[in-house]
């Protein structure tokens, strides 16, 4: 068992580790649609360059796994992960599968 202060100190750590080179990136389709729809819908959050906002606990999305981001944005939208901000769910609820894969991709190149 963990105490606060240890997931405290965990999280620290992790913050500090350094970023992959290569994170793992999509085929590579739909990019140009998947940069319309963050710049309406979730630039506002996570930033221009995915690097979010710490004092509003926005997570940074760059530098992340094409496949874990891929993966958290189908749990949000269908309600399985069930912390992000309830804006959040609103714009990523009538999302397609295929628009979530793009927008994955493209994120996973901030
Ligand atoms: C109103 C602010 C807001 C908007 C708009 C928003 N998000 Fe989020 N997002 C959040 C919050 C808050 C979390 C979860 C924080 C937590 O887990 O504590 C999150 C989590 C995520 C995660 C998971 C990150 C991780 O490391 O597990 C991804 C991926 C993501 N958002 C993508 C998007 C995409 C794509 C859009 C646009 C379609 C979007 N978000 C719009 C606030 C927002």
């Amino acid at each position: 068992m963990l105490s606060p202060q240890d997931i405290a100190d965990v999280a620290v750590y992790l913050s500090k580790l350094p970023s992959p080179a290569d994170n793992g990136r999509g085929g590579g389709q739909g990019l140009d649609a998947a940069a319309r729809a963050y710049a309406k819908d979730c630039v506002l959050c996570h930033g221009a360059q995915g690097e979010g906002d710490e004092a509003l606990f926005y997570p940074r999305v760059s530098h992340e796994h094409y496949r874990y981001l891929l993966r958290e944005m189908i749990e949000i939208r269908d309600g399985v992960r069930r912390n992000a901000n309830p804006r959040m769910v609103e714009v990523i609820r009538p999302m397609s599968d295929a628009q979530l894969d793009a927008l994955a991709d493209y994120m996973s190149r901030f």
